[in-house]
């Protein structure tokens, strides 16, 4: 239930993700009220994953919310290194401890407002599987790079991320891809950029880890996903989990997504 590629199996089949990143959002009260509610919804359905990404200081809190419930608990990022003299950080191994399945690398934010490049990415993706943890990869490019055309270009350097790997750690590995200009804007792809995008990360991916390690690995989409868009894009061939943001911080918003997890 916690391996983001449990459940795969030789058909092929991808089971749908829905994960929600809470970011720098709520209290410990309204983050354990969210969990419940999540929880609530989610019911411990089989037929889709769910996973939320609390602040790290609630990851705890959380986490004591959430077991057994079948929704996994998620960090939304770590350092690279297992321990050391980085005051404010947090190691993989230490967010393991906690309880946590799976971390999120090179989110957007933390490419583009704290400045973190490919080598840094590479290398906290690196610790996360390493520490025994699932990694989400996320990937997307600017809105000038897709102007110039350099969308797949971009996806493609970003994706290098996972060289290191061996095949074996396919599947304990998802990628969230998520176009810079599509994050907490309201202006979500269309479905079929998303498609396009994915289908490129699907390939790619084949490229670095192997054919079946890519034809089983879910590929998320993020950015501005809501419960009128996701019914839609999770219904692109490629498109096999949403990664949402600013709609996941209310049931009211975060349940429809994931009945539209279980229609896709
Ligand atoms: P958004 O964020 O849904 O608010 O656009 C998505 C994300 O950053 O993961």
């Amino acid at each position: 239930m916690d391996s983001i590629g449990e459940g795969r199996n030789l058909e092929m089949s991808r089971i749908p993700v829905i994960a929600g990143n809470w970011k720098m959002h709520l209290t410990g009260e309204s983050s354990g009220a969210l969990a419940q509610a999540v929880a609530d919804h989610h019911g411990g359905e089989t037929g889709r994953k769910c996973l939320v990404f609390p602040a790290s200081v609630h990851l705890g809190s959380v986490g004591s919310v959430l077991a057994g419930t079948g929704v996994s608990l998620g960090a939304q990022d770590c350092h690279e290194a297992a321990e050391g003299a980085f005051t404010g950080e947090i190691s993989a191994p230490m967010l393991k401890d906690m309880g946590v399945k799976v971390v999120l690398a090179g989110h957007s934010e933390r490419r583009h407002v704290f400045g973190e490049e490919d080598s840094r990415i590479a290398a906290k993706a690196a610790a996360i599987l390493g520490s025994g943890l699932d990694l989400m990869l996320c990937v997307g490019e600017t809105l000038e790079e897709r102007e110039n055309d350099r969308t797949f270009e971009v996806l493609d350097r970003q994706l290098a991320a996972l060289n290191s790997f061996s095949p074996e750690e396919g599947p304990r590995i998802a990628v969230a891809y998520e176009p810079v200009w599509a994050i907490g804007t309201g202006q979500t792809a269309t479905p079929e950029t998303a498609q396009a995008a994915h289908a490129h990360c699907r390939a790619a991916v084949a490229g670095i880890l192997g054919d079946e390690v890519s034809a089983s690995m879910p590929l998320l989409y993020g950015g501005s996903v809501n419960p009128s868009n996701a019914g839609e894009l999770l219904s692109q061939p490629d498109v096999d989990g949403a990664l949402v943001g600013g709609a996941s911080l209310t049931i009211e918003n975060f349940g429809p997504i994931l009945d539209a997890a279980r229609n896709a």
